[in-house]
């Protein structure tokens, strides 16, 4: 196929240049910019990097404008109807579904690297009973560092693979340890015979001194929710990750620093807060005020669970989690007002003029804390429950930005306005400053 330009002319001094337009397997074409500094002088500015694509990756693709999303290739769908947590996550860091065999081997040892270091408890008491799990998660998860110096060589293949089986492992340890603190309560070991999801409830609630029976409608939901969380492209967090990374640091650093993106409001933090909303609003009839808040220009509020950067139509993980949300109520014959109110919520914005010109829909965080209040996950524990989904995207990038022969430090530029060259003036002659 012959090569793709396009010409970007300065209109000041008339010079032209062909700049070269990429295009993926899929999704829009993108202009080349390397070349526009070095040949025009100038930088490209786009805050928020609305329209920049900032690498390569063949990990999620998403069309916004149709709602769709693959992970590498699957539409999300057939995933969370037919597959499971542990055989995404081989997907997205392997490339392609594993064979019976291989799924075996791997959740094998996914199941066996679960328990973290006897020493790492340690790290738990230095935080409040009432710090935020999400705080906990952070800390601790920065701290793996210390304890894995047997396998931090970025440039190792093999060094790559244990780090990864150890982040998706030992996550739900962490993340429930970090609920039990601040419960006061013992922390569960896991329990090699139970599935990912189940372990994780079980380490969230069990105690030495009792039995505890997993409740199998929760898991498997909860497994579908991991699932939908896998990964995103290059979503704040992930690209978070992938600059840190960039500077060659290790990957438990970068990843915690994904964990403290992942945190905001604007991003994973939306889940907890959408609940938040929720009982503020506290009954259907109040629904109404609460839109025509978050369209008035003099506030702050914002319907939360509502928008996407990349979504211009339904996000594909919300409709999925809308229905499950049903489903799972009605199985564990759980009665939420919450899960009213936030239906007729959805059902006023989405016939409000300015949600439909601005294309404002639910996104994945609107209905996934429906679900998790009806499997007894406490509020403060949701971004937690977003994080152990999202680490396997996170880590998956991680590695294909480690491996990319073209990648860089992540430098961006700016457009400076601050203060033009000025002379330092001693103290003792400064009138004013
Ligand atoms: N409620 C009311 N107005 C909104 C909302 C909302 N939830 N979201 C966007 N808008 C308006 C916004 O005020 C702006 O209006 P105008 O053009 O008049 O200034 C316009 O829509 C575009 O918004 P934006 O902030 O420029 O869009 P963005 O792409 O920078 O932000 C977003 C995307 C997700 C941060 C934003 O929609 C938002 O704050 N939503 C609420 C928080 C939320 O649910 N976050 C979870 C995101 S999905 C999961 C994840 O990433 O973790």
């Amino acid at each position: 196929m012959p090569k793709k330009t396009v010409t970007i002319t300065d209109n000041n001094t008339g010079k032209s240049i062909e700049v070269d337009i990429l295009q993926g397997s899929q999704g829009p074409p993108v202009i080349d910019i390397g070349t526009v500094y070095k040949e025009l002088g100038m930088f490209t500015f786009d805050p928020g990097f609305v329209n920049t694509a900032a690498c390569e990756s063949a990990i999620t693709f998403i069309d916004g404008e149709k709602g769709v999303l693959q992970y590498r290739g699957y539409p999300i769908e057939q995933l969370a109807e037919h597959s499971n947590f542990l055989e995404v996550c081989y997907l997205l860091y392997y490339g392609d579904l594993p064979t019976r065999k291989q799924q075996k081997e791997f959740d094998s040892i996914i199941t066996r690297h679960s328990i973290i270091h006897e020493g790492l408890h340690d790290f738990y008491s230095g935080f409040r009973r009432d710090a935020h799990p999400m705080a906990i998660t952070c800390g601790v998860m920065g701290a793996l560092s210390s304890f894995y110096h047997d396998s931090l060589d970025i440039w190792d293949e093999r060094s790559r693979e244990i780090t990864a089986h150890r982040l998706i492992a030992k996550l739900p340890t962490i993340a429930a340890g970090a609920y039990r603190y601040s419960k006061g309560e013992p922390f569960a070991y896991p329990k090699n015979s139970l599935d990912y999801a189940s372990n994780f409830l079980h380490m969230m609630n069990s105690f030495p001194s009792e039995e505890y029976q997993v409740n199998e409608i929760a898991a498997k939901a909860l497994d579908l929710l991991f699932l939908l969380h896998a990964d995103h492209e290059q979503n704040a967090s992930t690209s978070t990750v992938r600059l840190a990374g960039s500077s060659q640091a290790n990957p438990y650093a970068c990843i915690s620093a994904g964990v403290g993106t992942l945190w905001g409001p604007a991003h994973g933090g939306a889940n907890e807060a959408v609940i938040k909303m929720l009982k503020e609003i506290g009954d259907p009839s109040r629904t109404k005020e609460f839109v025509n808040r978050a369209k008035d220009p003099s506030s702050n509020f914002r319907l939360m669970g509502f928008g996407h950067r990349v979504y211009k139509n339904y996000d594909p993980r919300a409709k999925i989690i809308r229905k499950m949300s049903k489903k799972v109520l009605d199985e564990l014959k759980v009665d939420d007002p919450l899960f009213e109110i936030a239906m007729k919520l959805e059902e006023i914005a989405l016939k409000d003029e300015y949600f439909i010109e601005k294309k404002l829909y639910p996104n994945v965080d609107f209905y996934s804390g429906i679900i998790l209040r009806a499997i007894g996950i406490p509020t403060t524990m949701f971004t937690v429950i977003f994080t152990i989904g999202r680490t396997i995207g996170w880590v998956s990038q991680w590695q294909e930005m480690v491996t990319d022969k073209s990648h860089r430090i992540g430098r961006p530029r700016q457009v400076y306005i601050g203060k033009r060259k000025r002379k330092y003036i001693p103290v003792a002659k400064r009138t004013k400053n």
